[in-house]
């Protein structure tokens, strides 16, 4: 996974270690979902239900094995869990300087939310 994420490109996430995979995989087990040719991971969607709301993270397909569907296969298999876990609501966070994975939700179905913003704050710095 964490080889897939370097080579799938973007800025290294503070969760993207083997401890990092491990608490998801320990709190939510069901939420990651690969996509494989033979023993190799071609594809990854991190897809997880808190109980309120469904949340898509860490979409990547291998640079060799892209425009073949393997994106959106992950993201269907994503949608029917959630929804059969109870979620009325998806959502992914998408940087909107990046082309390529704005069309991909697009083209999947999903609006531009307007009007909202993210706040964030690193665990660590609170008190
Ligand atoms: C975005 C990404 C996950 C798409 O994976 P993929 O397997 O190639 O996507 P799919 O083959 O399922 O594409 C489905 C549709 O999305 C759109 N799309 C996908 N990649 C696109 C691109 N580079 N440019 C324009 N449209 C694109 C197209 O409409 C495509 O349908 P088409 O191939 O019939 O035209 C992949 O490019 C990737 O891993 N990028 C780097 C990581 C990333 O940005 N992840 C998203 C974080 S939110």
């Amino acid at each position: 996974m964490l080889v897939l994420w370097d080579m799938a490109g973007g800025p290294p996430r503070i969760t993207d270690t083997r401890e990092g995979l491990l608490c998801l995989l320990a709190t939510d087990k069901e939420s990651l979902l690969l996509a494989q040719a033979g023993e190799v991971v071609v594809g990854s969607l991190i897809a997880t239900w808190d109980g309120w709301r469904g949340s898509f993270y860490r979409l990547a397909v291998h640079p060799d094995r892209r425009r073949q569907g393997i994106a959106t296969a992950l993201l269907r298999e994503g949608e029917r869990r959630l929804r059969a876990r109870g979620a009325l609501r998806l959502t992914a966070i998408v940087a909107d300087d990046d082309s390529a994975a704005m069309s991909f939700w697009r083209a999947a179905g999903y609006a531009r939310q307007r009007n909202r913003a993210r706040f964030i704050r690193l665990a660590e710095s609170v008190a």
